[in-house]
């Protein structure tokens, strides 16, 4: 394949559409990415328009059916290389099996669809015909996230015995939805969200880095999923004890009604020789915690492999990731690019008809969207028989 860059197609992003912000500019951070298309609106007439008035030009359709069967027969050189999922929950599965079976790659946002049915599909069909995909879990995207996974996954904390893994927020802590702002609506609506509101947008997140930093799965779990909002129809305050495929615990929590909190999503891992802690909202460095030491704290781009702490054979690709030196902050769109950029290098070689990972090491891929939508089935059972240990379905 040349070094043109890989023309992507958006599903969903017009008319005040958040994520799909973040997710462009990181497309066009390398310039090895360009998004080319979209289908940015459920209305053809106001997809066309919103499409007409992007930032850059693009080509606007009216659906994404359109945009899919204007591509599919195209020779694989000439069509999108990948498309961007970025609509609300209920519109990831259609788009996503008609990309696949059109041949082209799909990187689709978390929860990867409403529910387990949906993601068996989606797992089958990107197995059977051997296509990259990819979901959108964005704090796997840091590099600090990539550092803390070789720390715990290298046994450097001993044993993991105990996880905290959270995600806080406060602006669902009011009825916002009845004032109809658009982020909200759909987000509380078990038709357009998925059996549960809160664990669905924001538990995943917490799920996920515990799994991609541990390589632990939930074996077992006892939940809570709480509305504090009067009226709501999904759960606002989502609390999950775990136990884990080592023998270890874990608390997954999230919650939509914490006043204050922003985007507070956090991980504490506390294993046999020591803790590490570390929070998104400061993503740049990660405490290390040992017995009668003074805590270390390791700030990307400035590790030194061999240290006493870290050993000296670190991966090369591990110290190679960072785009820039230390102390220029990345952040957000980073780990958004980084995603992007990792996601990039498995197309490529897809499209070259070489061998590709996807194997979930540098982003969430299929097999961790089925994980949480397994993990979402599992909680709200478990809620509703009051908090009753129910067991995890084995991975897909
Ligand atoms: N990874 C993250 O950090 C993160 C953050 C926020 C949202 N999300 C996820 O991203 C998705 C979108 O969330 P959002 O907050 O951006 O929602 P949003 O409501 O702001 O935007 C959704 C967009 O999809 C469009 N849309 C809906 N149905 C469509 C259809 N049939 N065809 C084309 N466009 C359609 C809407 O018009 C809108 O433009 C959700 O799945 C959400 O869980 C992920």
């Amino acid at each position: 394949m040349s070094n043109r860059p890989l023309n992507v197609g958006l599903v969903g992003g017009g008319k005040g559409a958040f994520i799909v912000h973040p997710h462009q500019r990181a497309i066009h951070f390398d310039g090895t990415r360009r998004v080319v298309a979209g289908a940015l609106f459920p209305d053809p007439k106001i997809a066309l328009e919103e499409a007409a008035h992007w930032p850059y030009p693009i080509k606007g359709y009216g659906s994404y059916d359109e945009m899919i069967a204007a591509n599919a027969s195209l020779p694989a050189d000439q069509k999108l290389d990948y498309i961007l999922i970025v609509t609300p929950n209920f519109v990831h599965y259609d788009p996503a099996m008609k990309a696949m079976k059109a041949g082209i790659a799909v990187f689709c946002e978390k929860p990867l669809c409403l529910n387990l049915k949906e993601a068996d599909d989606l797992v089958k069909t990107a197995r059977k015909l051997n296509i990259p995909f990819g979901v959108a879990h964005t704090y796997l995207g840091h590099w600090i996230s990539r550092l803390s996974r070789y720390i715990v996954r290298s046994g450097l904390l001993g044993e993991v015995r105990w996880v905290d893994s959270y995600y806080l927020q406060g602006w669902l802590a009011t009825k916002l939805e009845a004032t109809g702002q658009t982020q909200a609506v759909w987000r509380v609506d078990p038709k357009r969200a998925g059996g549960s509101g809160c664990g669905g947008d924001i538990g995943t997140h917490a799920l996920m880095q515990l799994r991609y930093v541990t390589g632990l799965e939930v074996v077992q779990l006892s939940a809570q999923l709480e509305t504090f909002v009067e009226g709501r129809m999904l759960d606002d305050h989502f609390t999950i004890y775990c136990k884990l495929s080592n023998g270890g615990k874990a608390l997954v929590r999230a919650s939509q009604i914490c006043i204050g909190h922003k985007n507070d999503l956090g991980i504490e891992i506390a294993g046999t020789k020591g803790t590490l802690r570390w929070v998104q909202e400061e993503p740049e460095a990660v405490t290390i915690l040992l017995p009668g030491q003074p805590d270390r704290v390791y700030w990307r781009g400035a590790v030194s492999p061999g240290d006493g702490f870290l050993p000296k054979d670190v991966p090369a690709d591990l110290m190679a990731e960072p785009t820039i030196p230390a102390g220029h902050p990345e952040a957000f769109h980073d780990a958004f690019a980084r995603l992007h950029r990792c996601f990039e290098a498995d197309v490529r070689k897809w499209k070259e008809g070489k061998a590709f990972k996807c194997d979930g090491a540098k982003y969430a891929n299929v097999e961790d969207g089925w994980m949480g939508i397994a993990f979402i089935e599992t909680c709200v059972k478990s809620s509703q028989k009051q908090g009753a240990w129910t067991a995890m379905p084995k991975a897909a």
